[in-house]
């Protein structure tokens, strides 16, 4: 029989709130026969402030046994800005080598959006997750003076740009439209730019039935408002891939909506999936927050671990409760509810 072994991190703020759903339908949705194991870790704010670790080298070693991750969200207003967000969730991102930071962007019927009523909006980034800005390669001079100089090197390797394009390619053909567009800014970034058009128009070469655009990322936040009907797979950099989601995920229903996986996809190392939302501290605890875009996420998570049946289910599930949600308020539980209901129904 089959077993899923899997990693859960609440984390922080809304992260139990949200990934107790998560678990919830997950739970509804996966046949009799699979067996689901889960062991939760308390990595976050309030282990930080216990122990002052964020994630060792023993956390890793532990993780690594895991098929797979689902995470709430970490971050608190009581941690100084960046000690979470470099020590645990980019740290686990490099560790575990997710080079593919998978962002669908879809505008279902019936969900809020300031382009509601657009149906072309259906497209997935594929953000680079390993390197780009991300590496920590930079250095300050003369700190604190006039005359400081900080420099932040954005990395590139051929490798690393090579396999997250091919991957890109592969996800492009198997969707219905065939597209993909690389955002970069190659008009400026001389280097990288190069390295990013090469690799690119090399392996389309490999995808002859996929067709293949180029658009700055300057343009490119124009387009995802004006024309997103253009977009069917985006591949980009970690750092304009972390923009440009942020904008997808506003144009596509809201951060309440907005699922991501960080991928390996060769399998070495478990995968991690986490709704795009942060901690939300401020609504922590009311039972306020959406937990659809961890659902969504749980969906990609089941995709992933080859699930497909059940991830089109969750997804199914989660447009029709979209599509009949209107102005009614619910708890946090109340949708998770739903959602479970309606993916064993
Ligand atoms: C995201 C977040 C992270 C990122 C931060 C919290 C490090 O904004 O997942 O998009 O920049 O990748
Ligand atoms: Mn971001």
């Amino acid at each position: 029989s089959r077993r899923i072994n899997l990693a859960v991190i609440p984390g922080d703020g809304i992260g139990q709130e949200v990934v107790s759903q998560g678990l919830k339908v997950l739970r509804a949705v996966l046949p009799q026969d699979v067996k689901l194991e889960t062991q939760e870790y308390d990595f976050g704010a309030k282990r930080y402030h216990a122990t002052g670790e964020t994630l060792t080298d023993a956390d890793l070693e532990q993780l690594k046994a895991h098929d797979a991750i689902l995470l709430g969200a970490i971050g608190d207003p009581s941690v100084p800005s960046g000690v979470l967000e470099r020590g645990f969730l980019l740290k686990l991102r490099f560790a575990f080598d997710h080079h593919v930071n998978l962002r669908p962007s879809k505008l279902l019927p019936g969900v809020g959006s300031p382009l509601a009523g657009r149906p072309e909006i259906d497209f997935v980034v594929v953000r680079e997750g390993t390197e780009g800005p991300y590496t920590g390669n930079g250095g300050t001079i003369r700190k604190g003076t006039p005359h400081e100089v900080a420099t932040e090197v954005s990395v590139n390797t051929a490798f690393g740009v090579e396999r997250v394009v091919r991957d890109a390619f592969a996800r492009a053909q198997a969707r219905p439209r065939k597209k993909i567009t690389l955002v970069h800014k190659n008009n400026v970034l001389a280097f990288a730019g190069h390295l990013w058009t090469n690799v690119f128009n090399e392996v389309a070469k490999e995808f002859p039935d996929v067709t293949t655009d180029y658009i700055h990322v300057d343009a490119a936040t124009i387009y995802l408002v004006t024309d997103p009907g253009r977009f069917d797979v985006i591949v980009t950099d970690n750092l304009f891939g972390d923009i440009i989601t942020d904008l997808a995920a506003a144009v596509s229903g809201g951060i309440g909506v907005a699922a991501s996986g960080n991928i390996n996809p060769s399998g070495e190392f478990p995968s991690m999936f986490e709704p795009v939302h942060g901690s939300a501290p401020d609504i922590a605890g009311q039972g306020k927050a959406d937990p659809t875009a961890t659902v969504l996420s749980v969906a990609l998570l089941l995709r992933h671990l080859d699930y497909e049946d059940e991830a089109v289910r969750i997804e199914e599930a989660v447009a029709a409760d979209l599509g009949e949600r209107g102005e009614t308020t619910r708890t946090t539980e109340e949708i998770g509810d739903a959602l479970a209901v309606r993916v064993s129904g």
